[in-house]
């Protein structure tokens, strides 16, 4: 006789309960890097990619550290307990290590007991997959209360004395706790719109673990700018919303003339002109699994953004690989 295994009570919906942020100290200007060697200006920076300053980590400030200081303050926001979290992912690519994995590590520096714990390597689209697996676990009745975290130290892995990628890449660490909605709550995380291109695999690379990280800046430049509005609108469409609903625009913050591109083909297909669009770059450099919830973060201390917000997130990095869903703000 074949057993009927017992299944776990299916959730009508998860949500986002709570955010934080984490960022080295270090402030590295565009004039401090041009300061360094690097054949660069301050203007070039500005105008190809929009940043004009970002964080590095100190050699004893670990990804880690990062990771779990965003992930204690994501749990304060939430008003929850470590011991309510129930599994901890963390988005990465650029760990030192190959074993052991960030996320053990961060349960245990959090204090959240044996929790189910593992990495999620989608580079710069890895915190939305990671929310998507998160609100999933939600859902399918497998965790009450997952921990989600974008964190990378990107300065380990870039050549400082490259130009075309010790400009662009910065170091932080961004996290969410995503929840059951209540009975009377509507979901709060739509499914996700997510697939790769993995003809286009060696467009950004690190190769080995003696090597630093390669970009074929313009190929990938032109995947994202005509590729990754559609991925946007199907987020869209898979939640059952409209264009006109969507309040903030989160992009992964790669590069300020994409995000500019895509707000702007969202627009004429139908997204308002007062949608909040996310320039976090500017501050923050490109964080790759840390943009988005860095971003986020940064938006609501700002006062930008407000509890109840609709905002459409779309990762996209090295894989090539991309993800995008649909949120209400905590
Ligand atoms: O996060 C993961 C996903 N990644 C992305 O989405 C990145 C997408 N790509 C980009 O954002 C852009 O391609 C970059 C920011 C990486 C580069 O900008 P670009 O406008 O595509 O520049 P380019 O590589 O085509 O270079 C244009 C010129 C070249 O000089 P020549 O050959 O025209 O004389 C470069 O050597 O700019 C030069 N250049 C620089 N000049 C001053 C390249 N980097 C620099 C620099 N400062 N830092």
């Amino acid at each position: 006789m074949i057993p009927q295994l017992q299944q776990n009570a299916l959730v009508a919906g998860a949500r986002i309960r709570g955010l934080g942020s984490a960022q080295p100290e270090q402030v590295v200007t565009n004039e401090d890097i041009a300061a360094s060697g690097v054949e660069t200006t301050d203007e070039w920076i500005r105008d190809r990619v929009g940043i004009v300053e970002r964080r590095f980590a100190r050699a004893d400030e670990s990804l880690v550290d990062m990771a779990s200081d965003a992930g204690a303050k994501a749990l304060a926001d939430a008003g929850l307990a470590p011991s309510e979290i129930d599994a901890v992912i963390v988005a990465t690519c650029t760990m030192p290590s190959q074993i052991p994995n960030a996320a053990a590590q961060v349960a245990e520096r959090i204090g959240v007991s044996a929790a189910p714990a593992f990495d999620v390597n989608a580079a710069c689209a890895g915190f939305c997959y990671g929310l998507g697996t998160a609100a999933d676990m939600v859902r399918a009745g497998s965790a009450a209360h997952v921990l989600v975290i974008g964190a990378e130290k990107l300065t380990d892995w870039v050549d400082p004395n490259d130009r075309s990628t010790c400009i662009i890449f910065a170091d932080g660490a961004g996290a969410a706790v995503v929840g059951a909605a209540a009975e009377d709550e509507p979901p709060g995380i739509g499914p996700v719109a997510a697939g790769s291109a993995g003809d286009l695999a060696e467009t950004i690379v690190i190769p080995d673990r003696d090597s630093f990280i390669h970009q074929e800046g313009q190929t990938v430049f032109r995947w994202a700018t005509t590729q990754m509005a559609p991925v946007a609108m199907d987020a869209v469409e898979r939640a059952g919303v409209a264009l006109a609903d969507i309040d903030v625009l989160v992009p992964h913050q790669a590069n300020l003339r994409i995000v500019e591109a895509i707000a702007k083909r969202l627009r004429k297909a139908g997204a308002r002109s007062d949608m909040t669009v996310a320039d976090d770059i500017t501050r923050s450099g490109n964080t790759s699994s840390a943009s988005i919830p860095l971003a986020l973060d940064h938006m609501r201390a700002e006062g930008r953004v407000r509890s109840g917000d609709v905002a459409l997130l779309v990762g996209f990095g090295a894989g090539l690989s991309y993800a995008g869903q649909v949120v209400v703000l905590p």
